[in-house]
């Protein structure tokens, strides 16, 4: 996997060409005008779903000769994927996108191109359970190093990642407390190591955060959450420059985590209407955190900027908006949640985030239960703590339905 070939795997293909939008459009109008492609479209305005896993080519065809217009095969190319890709490429702000069947198939597909035998990676350690484990338990089995960077008390980043890592990677805000990690210095420490610096951004999504406009060298993505926004698919994705990208395509091509190319329809439908998503999402995450935080049987709320005067300065710097995205520590430990989850009425009780719904989860039951108490105690995730992933509903009856369940505990 390592030291893969910079080429794209569809080198001499004419490539997808969208209809060029004005320089000066917006984000909302990027997402909706952004994939145009009446030519493979007969004209349609929402581009179809080719469902398909291989594709006729000439039978005179030769690689050799560039691949002009043909598609081979769909574990590589699909023109659904290639509408999906578009519109994220364009909200990253980046050259080029690669989309993938999960965000863990997006973060391991990245971590193996970039990483062999001997190296090491600098990882900060709060971050979705999944990838926890992807660098606790597969990587060290591979033999590369993994250098936990502990960040309820971080170093200065340029301690942390001294010597030669190839990767630093991290989640900002984190999951599931929110921390925000300032990444301009995370990404000055990563340039003066050598290393390139990937950057979850599944949690503030493009609407709040371009990591790539601070520092980062690759975002990555679960694409289940916010992008998708409906809680109707799983998918992933990559994003940054062409180089970088296309070495995932060509490092993961051969690992098979591809996306369903009606995974892709839904994937672009969804991202049309991101912009409106977050921004509600945002104002319910305000409304929520300022009634939540009054309560007397909330302890603690977690929200990103909330945790120091430093977290906040990041936030300004790096945020457009801090999300809908909170947790609380309620009264009563986890016989509190359990009441908490059991009183409400609006919101389910379920893990995962980004869709129109609101979800509540305890990260001690669902996320985060692969680790010690110690170690989620460590991380600010106490038996009490929820996870609050707030949906696009009124935020007055989000407010009602949540304080009318906090009453309970009473
Ligand atoms: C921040 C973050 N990154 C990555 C993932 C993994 O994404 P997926 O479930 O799409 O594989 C998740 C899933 O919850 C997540 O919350």
């Amino acid at each position: 996997m390592s030291d893969p070939s910079t080429t794209d795997p569809r080198p001499a293909r004419k490539g997808p060409t969208f209809e060029p939008l004005p320089e000066w459009v917006g984000l909302s109008t990027r997402l909706v005008h952004g994939a145009r492609r009446p030519d493979l479209n007969a004209g349609a305005v929402v581009p179809p779903i080719y469902q398909t896993s291989t594709y006729h080519y000439p039978a005179e065809f030769s690689e050799a000769n560039g691949r002009g217009d043909v598609h081979l095969y769909t574990r590589g190319d699909n023109p659904t994927h290639e509408v999906a890709e578009e519109l994220l490429r364009q909200s990253e702000g980046a050259e080029a996108a690669a989309v993938f069947a999960s965000g863990m198939g997006a973060i391991s597909g990245t971590l193996l191109t970039f990483l062999k035998a001997g190296d090491e990676v600098v990882v900060l350690d709060d971050l979705y359970g999944g990838t926890r484990r992807l660098f606790s338990d597969l990587l060290p089995g591979l033999g590369i190093r993994v250098r936990w960077v502990h960040t309820v008390r971080p170093d200065d980043p340029s301690v942390s990642v001294a010597g030669s890592p190839k990767i630093v990677f991290l989640e900002t805000p984190s999951n599931p407390v929110l921390h925000v990690h300032d990444l301009e210095a995370w990404s000055s420490a990563a340039d003066r190591a050598g290393a390139l610096l990937v950057v979850d951004n599944t949690f503030a999504t493009p609407v709040n955060q371009n990591p790539l406009t601070h520092g980062a060298d690759l975002v990555v993505h679960s694409a289940t959450k916010y992008l998708g926004g409906h809680s109707d698919l799983v998918a992933g994705a990559v994003v940054g420059p062409s180089e970088l990208v296309n070495r995932v395509r060509v490092g993961t091509l051969n690992l098979g985590s591809t996306l369903d190319p009606f995974a892709a329809f839904l994937l672009a439908r969804g991202m049309r209407t991101l912009s409106l998503r977050v921004a509600r999402q945002n104002l319910n995450g305000e409304r929520a955190v300022e009634s939540l935080a009054a309560h007397p049987r909330v302890r603690r709320v977690d929200y990103p900027g909330r945790a120091s005067a430093e977290e906040e300065a990041a936030a300004r710097r790096q945020m457009r908006g801090r999300g809908g995205l909170l947790a609380v520590t309620v009264d009563g430990g986890s016989e509190g949640v359990r009441r908490f989850l059991h009183a409400l009425r609006l919101v389910h009780v379920a893990s995962s985030l980004g869709g129109v719904e609101s979800l509540a989860s305890s990260p001690s039951e669902t996320s985060h239960r692969h680790l010690s108490a110690d170690e989620r105690s460590r991380l600010g995730i106490e038996p009490g703590t929820v996870r609050l992933a707030l949906g696009i509903e009124e935020p007055d009856d989000l407010v009602r339905d949540l304080t009318e369940a906090l009453d309970q505990l009473s």
